[in-house]
């Protein structure tokens, strides 16, 4: 089933291919920070940073830095859930050191229970006694058994812990549109009726509020194998019954626009049943078969990974235009639920596992994606890394009592000053990062304002061999001054945070910054992640 699932995947992932980005006018009036490769590429003077400030009119929602914790591998159990009588210190049997490092993050939404995961689970196996609820046989990853003692009550436990946003799938592809109905009653009604009933007998009095709620994952694949017009039928169905405010259909995959296409066009006289549409986006280094590894790699790969992130952009932009065609009002938000690079499993780890190490070339992709997020705040309205824990591109990664955080972690803590702050679209020119007969923009850049007037810049220079230096300016805005600069880097590309070690990868101050006048010039080292508080 899920090699099935995988290879379906592949007729999608097009190889990187040459190609030269070209920034028009109204690409950049749109917010698109693109870079615009050079003949000679290696004058500094020719890399320019230019931040608009009149043209600024989007929010970027806080969601678009949540979180995908599925039941898939150790994510889950292990991961996040030990049970109340482990000895590794937990709340409510929530492991406490995931808890904090959640917390550090600020994680505003959290996607549950999967994932492939989501239609094949059965939520009423998951509520009341623990030694009462039926084990569930988790046929996409591993084929292991699951004592179910993670369910509903923990999962909304654990985001009333962290402040976070609930966000469920309901299953589509094995489900009813009953059991979907009920969940939701179940979870968010005041009423009296049985649902509610059942929720106060298991302890619960108050109902839950949770306003996200996902009609399925991955219906074209793992979620039924169905067909965009099937899947858009029974999206309509299954939302008429599932009283919540904020419904989410399943999307089609990277390249699918057709997915996209049947979606808007089907729903296009419903649209009080569809708030979101789902959109995932995974970055694998050579093909579905061979993934590649995620530490052991050479600096072709390195280019192959970040350059496909980059090409997400693009693709992200032929699905909003679908929408804005159906949409233009821009009702619907796009909803990046899945993302990040999927490399081999760690060498010794069962392929159902997905567990894989994260090193600073993860950083620089987590940067490029949110960059894009960002600039696209217009309609891109939540995004969820994949995964939270031990699963994929992951924050932290847990062995027994220990745990590390990831450099993607620290990603995630940089850029968490772009919550809900205006975005100032961004025109950049700049040098390329050339490899064989290929090439990309060194540079990826958002940047917005805050509500105490203060101004972030991040940058990645995803060049491994070049510090690039770049003037800054900021429309209307005369003789800047940076309050505070702040990197991460690392002396290799593949470095990474391990068990019981000091951490090599992390947030460090960073002053490799000028200012004369008005100008402002910047040194964004290879290979880093630089964040800049005007
Ligand atoms: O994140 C791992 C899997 O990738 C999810 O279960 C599925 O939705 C996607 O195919």
């Amino acid at each position: 089933m899920v090699k099935m699932h995988i290879m379906d995947r592949n007729i999608l992932n097009k190889p990187t291919m040459k190609k030269t980005y070209i920034s028009t006018a109204v690409v950049a009036l749109l917010a698109f920070a693109a870079c615009t490769p050079k003949k000679t590429q290696d004058k500094v003077s020719e890399n320019r940073i230019m931040i608009k400030t009149e043209t600024a009119r989007d929010t970027i929602s806080r969601y678009i830095y949540g979180q995908f914790a599925e039941h898939l591998g150790r994510c889950i159990y292990d991961g996040i859930w030990v049970g109340e009588n482990s000895p590794i210190p937990n709340t409510r049997g929530i492991r406490n050191d995931v808890l904090a490092a959640l917390k550090e993050i600020n994680v505003p939404v959290l996607r549950w229970p999967g994932g492939c995961f989501a239609d094949a689970y059965f939520w009423k196996d998951g509520i009341g006694p623990k030694d009462k609820r039926k084990p569930v046989l988790n046929i996409y990853w591993g084929n292991v058994m699951e004592d179910n003692s993670f369910g509903t009550h923990e999962f909304l436990d654990l985001c009333e812990m962290l402040d976070a946003e609930p966000y469920l799938a309901v299953n589509v592809g094995s489900g009813t549109v009953k059991d979907a109905h009920d969940w939701i009653e179940y979870v968010t009604s005041h009423g009296d009726n049985p649902m509610s009933r059942l929720r106060k007998q298991n302890g619960r009095e108050d109902p839950w509020d949770v306003k996200f709620w996902g009609i399925g994952n991955e219906n074209w694949g793992c979620g039924g194998n169905m067909t965009d017009a099937y899947y858009a039928d029974l999206f309509r169905q299954f939302s008429t019954y599932c009283r919540a405010d904020y419904k989410v259909a399943s999307g089609g995959l990277n390249h699918d626009l057709n997915w996209t296409e049947t979606l808007m066009k089907k729903t296009q006289d419903y649209q009080h049943l569809i708030q979101g549409l789902s959109y995932h986006h995974y970055t694998v280094c050579h093909d579905w078969q061979r993934k590649g590894s995620a530490v052991n790699f050479d600096e072709k790969e390195w280019f192959l990974t970040v350059s496909k992130n980059m090409q997400m952009e693009e693709n992200l932009k032929d699905h909003i235009a679908i929408m804005e065609k159906y949409d233009s009002a821009n009702k619907i938000a796009l909803i990046a639920d899945e993302w990040g690079n999927w490399f081999d499993p760690e060498p010794g780890v069962d392929m159902g596992i997905l567990y894989q190490q994260n090193t600073l070339r993860d950083a620089l992709t987590a940067a490029i994606y949110l960059n894009v997020f960002n600039n696209n705040c217009h309609r891109v309205k939540m995004a969820n890394i994949a995964q939270t824990v031990n699963v994929l591109q992951a924050m932290v990664l847990t062995k027994d009592d220990m745990m590390v955080k990831t450099p993607t972690f620290y990603v995630f803590k940089m850029y968490n000053v772009h919550y809900d702050a205006l975005l100032l679209p961004t025109e950049v020119t700049c040098e390329n990062y050339t490899i064989e007969d290929e090439s990309i923009p060194s540079l990826s850049v958002s940047a917005s304002r805050n509500k105490a007037g203060e101004i972030n810049i991040t940058i990645a220079n995803v060049n491994p061999g070049k510090e690039v230096i770049t003037s800054l300016e900021i429309e209307n805005l005369q003789n800047p001054s940076v309050k505070n600069g702040t990197v991460i880097t690392a002396g290799t590309m593949n470095a990474f945070n391990d068990f019981n070690q000091a951490e090599i990868v992390n947030i460090k101050e960073f002053k490799g910054f000028k200012t004369s006048g008005n100008n402002l010039e910047v040194s964004v080292p290879a290979k880093s992640v630089v964040r800049l508080t005007l």
